[in-house]
């Protein structure tokens, strides 16, 4: 993948709690057109406040945000479907009843006709492979088969960027495979990938750049064999037995 057209800019943002805790600091970073980035830190580095300012549900105390060149203040309802987000608690994403009713929620919100809907849901179950389990009562869903059906509703917005905190935390083996593959193949079809971990263990090798936080700030960015020596000064897992990035996923096949 060349690192060529910008779909997200973000310039010298910085987030105050109003209880006055500095959380992001200087941060700037561009997202490229059908990447595979990675964001990885340790626990309460600011990873899912980033993510938050990304589809406007926090706002920057300074700094901007643009996808494309549309800045992300005052937009925030059009960046909310151009870039979707995947919540890491599944559960609190489900708000339809079954999984087609969950589905349907967010394009019948945009007020789109039936043909259309029943388009973007037929698809977000065909890429999700929950088509055999669409009219299960959603809650009843195993901890994967909730994580697909999060990411369904969000790729029935039709979004171009589609944003995972945490995807995998609380799966098991049979869950983060599923999930793993679902997102891989998300990316092949042209989505850009954003992915929140702090376990690199399982997504690495798929990575085109791996960004890494520390208590807010950016302080590393580069390819996932670049970065493999920042990782423990950052207090990251080092991925068992890494080399070199290819290894990393043996497990997976
Ligand atoms: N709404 C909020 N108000 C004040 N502090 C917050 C808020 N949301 C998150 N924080 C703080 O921001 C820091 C980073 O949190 P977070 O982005 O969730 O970390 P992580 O990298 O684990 O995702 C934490 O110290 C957290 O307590
Ligand atoms: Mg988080």
């Amino acid at each position: 993948m060349s690192l060529k057209n910008k779909i997200i800019s973000i310039e010298n943002l910085e987030k105050k709690f109003s209880n006055g805790n500095k959380i992001l600091k200087n941060i700037n970073l561009d997202i490229y057109e059908s990447e595979f980035l990675i964001i990885a830190g340790e626990n309460g580095s600011g990873k899912t406040v980033l993510m938050k300012h990304l589809n406007g549900l926090f706002k920057p105390t300074s700094g901007r945000i643009f996808f494309k060149d549309l800045e992300i203040t005052g937009n925030e309802k059009f960046f909310r479907q151009k870039i979707g987000l995947v919540f890491q608690y599944s559960d609190a994403q489900i708000v339809g009843q079954t999984v087609i009713d969950d589905i349907k929620f967010g394009p019948e919100n945009l007020g789109l006709p039936d043909d259309e809907i029943e388009k973007r849901v037929k698809s977000a179950l065909l890429h999700t492979g929950l088509k055999n389990l669409a009219s299960n009562t959603a809650l009843t869903l195993s901890g994967g088969e909730k994580k697909r059906l999060g990411i369904a509703g969000v790729l029935a917005m039709d979004p171009d960027v589609i944003i995972f905190d945490e995807p995998f935390a609380g799966l098991d083996l049979h869950g983060v495979k599923t999930v793993l593959s679902t997102i891989i193949n998300l990316n092949k079809k042209g989505h850009t990938i954003i992915l929140i971990t702090h376990d690199l263990e399982k997504c690495m090798a798929h990575a085109d750049r791996i960004v890494i936080m520390k208590k807010g700030e950016i302080t590393k960015t580069g390819t996932p064999d670049s970065i493999l020596d920042h990782l423990e000064s950052n207090n990251i897992k080092k991925p068992f037995g890494t080399k070199r990035k290819a290894e990393t996923m043996t497990w997976m096949k």
